[in-house]
């Protein structure tokens, strides 16, 4: 039968039919991967259904670990933090790193402001001083023209904070933006500012259009969209750990403070200049920060695209933490926008976001940020600690030696022997191999 590798009308197929259809054109056991994909089905059927329904030609649901990390306290108060990564050593080092900041006055976390961005980008041709003039006036009319959809957010505290005009023809000809500011409470707020930009750019067209101000060539403008910016540099969180260097001791992995902290100091330093670096050191921050984002329904790609400019708002591209040592006292932190919402989106939608915001304690979106922010704060702490002591091979490698036995089945007999075995040996997957084979050949011949 020859393989048919595209279809009219697939989303109109039931989701077996979209399966069938997948299993026979696309793969060479169609049963087998038939029967793989209906198993990782939700056994409720109506839960399947809520899951389905996040997205479009859902055919199955791809699983991921859900994990915790204990024992961080932030602000004197202790949480259990979910996590879904699916990188071994991620939920060790961040519930390694919390561990050891508990004992030391644990994480400080703050919220400098709350405040997200929109912008209306759009093309006129005029005389500016003119438009410049109305733009006072025209600013009242967005404000007015948008109540009906502002009201209820401006009733939790919420609503738009500023509405600017950006000239932009120095870059682009006509090009001019209507640039806003707003306050989304505990929301991520992405429909809501997109709906009142929408709005902005209608009310902007009529504006112009019936202003007598202007001549009929000056009438027109031409809205080419209206949409949120995800880089929101003002929706912003600090967390710090701080101790004198002296309390940094830990028998086994900071044996020397003084040493430990200058070289900590020094791999800052060097995410600093370098953008090589700093993009891995945040890599690493963003280990931490994604999982948790990702485990209470919110959006990494906004959250990941937003701290890299922010990383890059110098012109460099550079660390998202900092590092001081003054007075014999160590101080790490890190600055991070971060637009998260604790209600709407997946948030209450999905049903494990939902557990994760009730291990939280059901946190609003300031708490949950300081949350997030620590946890990414620590996951950068516990690589550096490693990198600058261990190497990071050494925890990594431990965990990654029982990924490769539960790839190869390994029995629990033989789990034991080969980790003993690598516990002074360095772990690939062709090493892996060749010992296990040396003891299945060996155990055969017994
Ligand atoms: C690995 O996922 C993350 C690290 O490379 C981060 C770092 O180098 O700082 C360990």
């Amino acid at each position: 039968m020859s393989k048919q590798k595209t279809i009219a009308g697939f989303s109109k197929l039931s989701k077996r039919g979209k399966i069938k259809w997948i299993v026979e054109n696309f793969f060479k056991d169609p049963e087998n991967v038939m029967h793989e994909l209906v198993s990782y089905w939700h056994p409720a059927e109506d839960q399947q259904k809520v899951l389905d329904g996040f997205s479009e030609n859902t055919i199955s649901n791809f699983p991921m670990p859900f994990g915790v990390a204990p024992n961080f306290k932030i602000n004197n108060k202790v949480y259990l933090i979910p996590m879904v990564i699916e990188e071994s050593s991620v939920v060790a080092a961040a519930s390694s790193a919390a561990k050891f900041w508990f004992d030391r006055g644990g994480f400080k976390a703050e919220i400098i402001d709350m405040k997200k961005v929109g912008q209306v980008h759009f093309k006129w041709r005029g005389n500016k001083e003119k438009l410049h003039n109305i733009f006072e006036d025209l600013k009242k009319t967005l404000i007015e023209n948008a109540k009906p959809l502002t009201l209820n957010m401006e009733k939790r505290g919420g609503g738009i904070d500023t509405i600017e005009l950006l000239d932009l023809t120095d870059k682009e000809p006509d090009l001019f933006q209507l640039k806003a500011g707003f306050y989304t409470c505990d929301s991520m707020g992405a429909n809501f500012i997109n709906s009142v930009l929408e709005d902005f750019a209608h009310t902007l067209q009529l504006y112009i259009m019936e202003c007598n101000d202007f001549v009929e060539t000056e009438k027109e403008v031409q809205v080419i969209m209206s949409i949120l910016s995800n880089y929101t540099p003002d929706n912003l969180v600090r967390v710090t750990v701080s101790c004198p260097i002296k309390k940094l001791l830990d028998p086994k992995l900071i044996p020397d403070p003084e040493l430990f902290a200058s070289k900590f100091y020094t791999a800052v330093r060097i995410a600093h200049i370098d953008p090589f670096r700093a993009t891995t050191h945040n890599k690493g921050i963003y280990n931490g920060i994604d999982s948790v984002v990702l485990a209470t329904g919110n959006d990494f790609r906004a959250i990941e695209a937003c701290g890299h400019t922010y990383a890059a708002r110098s012109g460099q591209y550079s660390s998202l933490t900092n590092c001081k040592i003054e007075n014999g006292h160590f101080t790490f932190w890190l600055d991070l926008p971060l637009a998260v919402g604790t209600v709407g989106g997946l948030t209450n939608a999905h049903p494990i976001a939902k557990r994760s915001l009730e291990m939280l304690g059901n946190p609003g979106a300031k708490e949950l940020m300081m949350i997030i922010g620590t946890v990414g704060l620590a996951q950068n702490f516990a690589a550096v600690r490693s990198l600058v002591t261990t190497g990071i091979q050494k925890g990594h490698m431990k965990l990654h030696l029982s990924n490769i036995l539960t790839q190869f089945k390994a029995t629990e007999p033989e789990m034991k022997i080969i980790i003993d075995y690598f516990s002074d040996k360095v772990v690939s997957y062709s090493e892996v191999r060749k010992k296990l084979d040396q003891i299945r050949v060996t155990s055969n011949k017994g």
